[in-house]
């Protein structure tokens, strides 16, 4: 029998999950230590290192003693070239008092959550979304309400949102490029969106990782719109287009009372980003258009390349405009995406994310990743000719 103790776990921690992509990463490395080849379709980091200026930055920091306390939000030069970047590049217009530099994305992501959502609130999110944004919203004790993007799109965002929000809905969960579809999101569904957000005076947490890879279409930050700034938590990342995804740098953008939040949150959570860590954002963001360009230029060979041979065996996908992760329809595999992923894994060798870990909508579907290199694409195509054959 149990012993009787007192000891047990927050409640609030009892509805969030532990990710599933752990699982099928722990399956690949059982797979690799019997000697089987696998085809590495699951991930999503770049294909490239971290390019070696950035990673010198971070060496000459240390070497000149940056070694030491920073303000917690992040030190004055890299606020000020943050908001430079956000100004030139997503129009938006802040303050260095605007911006907070967080651990990656994900802690900007938390801080936004954690500053916005009460017990009992509930959160739009368009569905399928990327998998830690529900458990961050029931870590704050609030509801994910998922809204179908495709339904969305086809019937209208307006009116869908309508459909699925609640009087208790206080915000918005809106990524563009959108992990795991690629979906990006209009300059008028944005607007669709941000006229939602007014009419319903709800907070809009905005997921731009992916905003240097939009192949199709342009990327438009929500904030940037009219009456918008005021209402929306952006986050961003280092980790996509710098390649700097274990570097665990990112930031916000908010007003207040926003930023009175986010700044308690980090600062009680990690007192800040590593100092040498900072000077490594600023020089990244000196990094030139035309570099980021380029590479943008390898992920769209690369999307071309999987997409092409993803269709020509018949799981069927749409070009995705944005982001890393190609999504087709896998029902002729399986319909449980689950079981399809294990068919791939086992027979094919090839390891993808079950799309239904993306919530409902995800259902059918498999995420293949294509941030890896061409022939790793052209080896995996091949894999699927030979298993379709
Ligand atoms: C949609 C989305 N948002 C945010 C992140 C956070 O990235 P990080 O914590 O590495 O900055 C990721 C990473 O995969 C992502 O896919």
């Amino acid at each position: 029998m149990a012993k009787m103790t007192g000891i047990r776990l927050a409640k609030r921690l009892d509805e969030v999950g532990f990710s599933d992509i752990v699982q099928i990463r722990n399956k690949v490395m059982e797979l690799r230590a019997e000697g089987v080849a696998v085809h590495s379709l699951h991930g999503g980091e770049p294909f490239f290192e971290t390019p070696g200026d950035i990673k010198y930055a971070a060496i000459q920091a240390l070497v000149e003693n940056q070694t030491h306390y920073a303000p917690s939000s992040g030190v004055l030069p890299l606020r000020k070239a943050l908001v430079e970047k956000l100004a030139r590049k997503n129009r938006l217009h802040v303050t260095t008092d605007e911006v907070i530099a967080t651990v990656g994305g994900s802690q900007a992501l938390y801080g936004a959550f954690q500053s916005v959502l009460d017990p009992g609130d509930d959160a739009l999110v368009f569905s399928p979304y990327w998998t830690p944004i529900a458990d961050l919203i029931t870590g704050a004790q609030a509801r994910p309400l998922r809204v179908p993007s495709s339904t969305a799109r086809r019937n209208g965002i307006r009116n869908t949102l309508e459909q699925f929000s609640t009087p208790q809905t206080r915000a918005i969960y809106y990524n563009t490029p959108q992990n795991p579809s690629g979906l990006v999101f209009t300059r008028a569904e944005a607007e669709d969106v941000a006229a939602f957000a007014i009419e319903r005076d709800l907070v809009v947490i905005a997921d731009e990782a992916y905003e240097d890879l939009v192949y199709d279409g342009e990327h438009v930050s929500i904030a940037s719109l009219p009456g918008m700034l005021e209402r929306t938590i952006t986050c961003f990342t280092f980790s996509k287009t710098y390649a700097m995804t274990g570097w665990r740098a990112g930031y916000a953008v908010a007003q207040e009372p926003f930023m009175t939040a986010l700044r308690k949150i980090v600062l009680y959570s990690t007192n800040g980003v590593a100092t040498p860590m900072q000077y490594a954002m600023i020089h990244a963001l000196t990094t030139p258009e035309s570099k980021i360009a380029s590479i943008r230029e390898e992920y769209r060979k690369r999307r071309d390349l999987l997409v092409a041979g993803l269709n020509e065996v018949g799981l069927e996908c749409e070009l995705p405009a944005g982001a890393f992760y190609a999504f087709p329809n896998v029902e002729k595999l399986h319909k449980n995406s689950r079981t399809a992923a294990q068919i791939l894994l086992e027979k094919a060798h090839i390891a993808t994310i079950p799309g239904s870990v993306f919530g409902a909508q995800g259902e059918g579907h498999l995420r293949f990743g294509y941030a890896i290199t061409l022939k790793e694409i052209e080896d995996c195509v091949d894999a699927l000719r030979r298993f379709f054959a």
